[in-house]
């Protein structure tokens, strides 16, 4: 039998077939493969991977050798894999978001554990503090901005652009607003980075101090997406002190540790109950696990917030505790928090260049 001869579109066709280790994108797609050269049946590849995580170069390189394999008729094959090289787009330059000047990410390894909670309030009380704050509702799977904000209708567009709508002082734009109830419960991987990079790029953000992302919980294409567009100033993670929790949570820093996005801090949500009547302090979980993860990898621990009907109460009803009750215990611990929040972004930029991986 004769096999049919190799083409670089074979090779390519069987290089698809490889998700990037985490995500729903293939290697292709994320342009990974910078070269691939054939000489008679001998492949020659020049793959560059978005990380300087050895393990996770060591899985693409192993994936890539056991699908190659495959391929009928392929000869040697010669790879050169390493971190991608930071482009001439690293360095500093004209942000891709004009008059922001502060972009922060909220993520999470699980949903459920306060994320959007902690994105609505810390955001909140960044405006109270004075700073001009934009919300950019990033979980395109389950936009709970509108809801925690209150319902007040929908975006229009001008001259191209999608204005931002204003609740309490901050400018904030969520596909809830665009959608309404047509969201797709199903999201296709291409069609998340495209529906956030407009949300990103097509919206009129005028002049920023803080951007706050709210991100869908996990690290998939949002995160991805999020990474490549836009020069991060650093990421907010999210947990609660049970023990699952913060594993994911390891796992939600440790994405943004392989996209080089410095990490402001670890934040507990839920950490403690404080008796509405006697003011006792019950740890219902095992709190201070966020502390303790935070020491153990080395990044700030932003604060413990309490469980409180009057938080959950504030989100349902739109109206968060940090302007519903401004005077609460709850709204000072949030405003502690974007206190720590604020430092460390600060300190954050002027530590590190920002970078954008593309
Ligand atoms: N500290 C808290 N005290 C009481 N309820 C909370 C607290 N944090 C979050 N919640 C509630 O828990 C639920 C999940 O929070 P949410 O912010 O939507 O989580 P995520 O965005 O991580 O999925 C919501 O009903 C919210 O009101
Ligand atoms: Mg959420």
């Amino acid at each position: 039998m004769v096999t049919p001869a190799l083409t670089v579109d074979t090779v390519i066709a069987a290089l698809r077939q490889i998700k990037y280790p985490g995500m729903s994108r293939d290697i292709v797609s994320i342009g990974v493969v910078k070269d691939t050269q054939l000489d008679g049946a001998d492949v020659y590849l020049d793959l560059q991977v978005p990380t300087e995580d050895r393990e996770v170069i060591a899985k693409v390189e192993a994936a890539v050798r056991e699908t190659l394999a495959r391929v009928p008729g392929i000869g040697d094959m010669r790879i050169q894999i390493g971190p991608r090289p930071a482009s001439p787009d690293s360095a500093p330059g004209p942000s891709p978001l004009p008059g922001v000047r502060r972009i922060i990410a909220v993520a999470s390894g699980k949903g459920g554990v306060g994320k959007t909670t902690v994105s609505v309030n810390l955001a909140l009380a960044l405006a109270q503090s004075g700073a001009a704050v934009g919300l950019l509702d990033a979980d395109i799977y389950g936009p709970n901005v509108p809801r925690m904000l209150g319902e007040p209708g929908r975006p229009k567009a001008d001259e191209g652009k999608i204005v931002p709508l204003v609740r309490y002082g901050l400018k904030v734009i969520s596909v809830g607003y665009l959608l309404g109830d047509r969201s797709p419960i199903i999201w296709r991987g291409p069609l998340v980075a495209q529906a956030l990079r407009q949300l990103l790029h097509d919206v009129r953000w005028g002049e920023l101090d803080y951007l706050i992302v709210d991100l869908p919980p996990g690290t998939g294409d949002a995160q991805l997406t999020l990474v490549q567009s836009v020069p991060l100033t650093g990421g907010v993670i999210v947990t609660t002190p049970s023990a699952v929790a913060l594993m994911d949570a390891e796992k939600g820093l440790q994405m943004f540790r392989e996209a080089r996005v410095p990490i402001l801090g670890i934040v507990e949500n839920m950490s403690y109950f404080i008796c509405p009547h006697c003011q006792g302090e019950t740890d219902i979980f095992s709190r201070g696990g966020g502390r303790t993860v935070s020491e153990s990898l080395g990044v700030s621990f932003l604060g413990e917030i309490p469980i409180n009907p009057a938080i959950r109460e504030g989100g349902d009803i739109g109206a968060p505790v940090v302007v519903a009750k401004p005077e609460s215990p709850e709204a000072l611990i949030f405003r502690n928090l974007a206190e720590k929040v604020r430092l460390e972004a600060e300190a954050a930029a002027v530590a590190m260049p920002q970078v954008i991986i593309r």
